[in-house]
């Protein structure tokens, strides 16, 4: 493939690279099961894009987890996603953003949204904020509530499609919806090939679980779902944050769901070695009887970025479970315990 700098913004699809719309529109073509993954050149993010305005569905990277990629403004195109994701539509998606400017045109943002913004943006944060009257993004994406969640990624990939495409972009993880989200390109192709029109390839994900969701309609921010923005660094940028276990009163997040991120096989927290037939899936310094392990230097960061791929690399037949050594509750360790507390949850 030609690679053509500064079309980015204009370019039209090149027919003899439309693959993967013949397998949006066969899904049961042998041919179709998989969307090429394309290396993510100028001509490939206009590619992505003109796909994206066409009502395709694409994914592409972000820095917490790839996404699976429609136009927010486009009931068809956020429906697709609803039924490849078999996600249930009461849990409502979130736009994502080249930056600020074009989130503020969608939302109210309250003083602490703006400072929240300041803070972290770009970055792993999805604000949760009143839709402005004129929104455009589709009502099904955000579930019928008035609410809408943005989010302006930090990813030079994410960040270049979005201005090609010059929409909000809606992503949840490009994965079914319950399992082990994808942090890879090549996750993506095996979960959902036949359902895309292309997979960005840029790489793994650096940071490996998804955004901290929060809610910032108030002038007291309450965490959603802990992800990649630790609660010390809120706490730090903006003062005390809610926690919604913490407080019945506070708002709650639809996707919350008990079982998420999980494995084919049963997940054990908090293991210490692992019982017959078990992979055992370590953190920090150990005897060496582990099958794969997270971060020997207890680094939860490191943690972090490996854990989809790793619970993705132990979830195999032939064993009978996951055992999963504890990691500890503070930084980047909520968002790992609370995927993991899902992907040990009652299926
Ligand atoms: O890191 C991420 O956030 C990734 C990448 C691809 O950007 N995306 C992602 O999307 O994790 P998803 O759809 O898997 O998670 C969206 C979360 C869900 O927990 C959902 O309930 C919550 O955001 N959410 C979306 N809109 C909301 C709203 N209006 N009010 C409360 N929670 C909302
Ligand atoms: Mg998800």
């Amino acid at each position: 493939m030609l690679h053509r700098t500064g079309v980015q913004n204009k370019a039209e699809p090149q027919p003899q690279n439309l693959d993967g719309v013949a397998a949006l529109r066969h899904p049961s073509d042998p041919m179709s099961t998989s969307a090429p993954i394309l290396p993510a050149t100028d001509d490939a993010i206009a590619q992505a894009a003109a796909h994206l305005r066409a009502g395709r569905l694409v994914a592409f990277p972000t820095e917490t987890v790839y996404g699976l990629g429609g136009d927010a403004t486009d009931d068809h195109a956020v429906a697709a996603i609803f039924a490849a994701k078999g996600r249930p539509s009461f849990n409502p998606l979130i736009s994502h953003l080249p930056d600020l400017d074009a989130a503020r045109k969608l939302a109210i943002f309250t003083p602490l949204a703006e400072r929240l913004a300041a803070n972290f943006w770009p970055g792993p944060l999805t604000l949760v904020l009143r839709r402005r009257p004129d929104c455009p993004v589709s009502h099904l994406a955000c579930a019928g509530l008035d609410t809408i969640a943005l989010r302006v990624p930090a990813h030079p990939v994410a960040t270049r499609l979005l201005r090609a495409t010059g929409r909000p972009v809606v992503a949840p993880s490009a994965n079914p919806s319950g399992k082990v989200s994808p942090t890879q390109a090549q996750h993506v192709r095996n979960l959902l090939g036949d359902r895309l029109a292309l997979v960005l390839d840029g790489g793994a994900c650096a940071i490996g679980v998804e955004s901290s969701v929060v809610d910032a309609t108030g002038d007291r921010p309450v965490l959603l779902r802990p992800g990649g923005v630790t609660l010390e660094a809120l706490e730090q940028a903006v003062g005390p944050v809610t926690l919604p276990e913490h407080d019945p009163d506070a708002p709650t997040s639809p996707g919350q769901l008990a079982s998420h991120y999980a494995p084919a096989l049963p997940v054990r927290l908090n293991a210490t070695n692992a019982a017959a037939g078990e992979a055992l899936l370590g953190f920090g310094p150990t005897d060496g009887t582990e099958a794969l392990n997270l971060s020997r230097a207890g680094d939860l960061q490191e943690a972090a970025a490996n854990l989809f791929a790793m619970l993705r690399a132990l979830d195999r037949p032939g064993l009978s479970g996951i055992a999963i050594m504890p990691i500890p509750e503070t930084g980047l360790g909520r968002a790992i315990n609370d995927r993991l507390r899902r992907a040990a949850g009652p299926r």
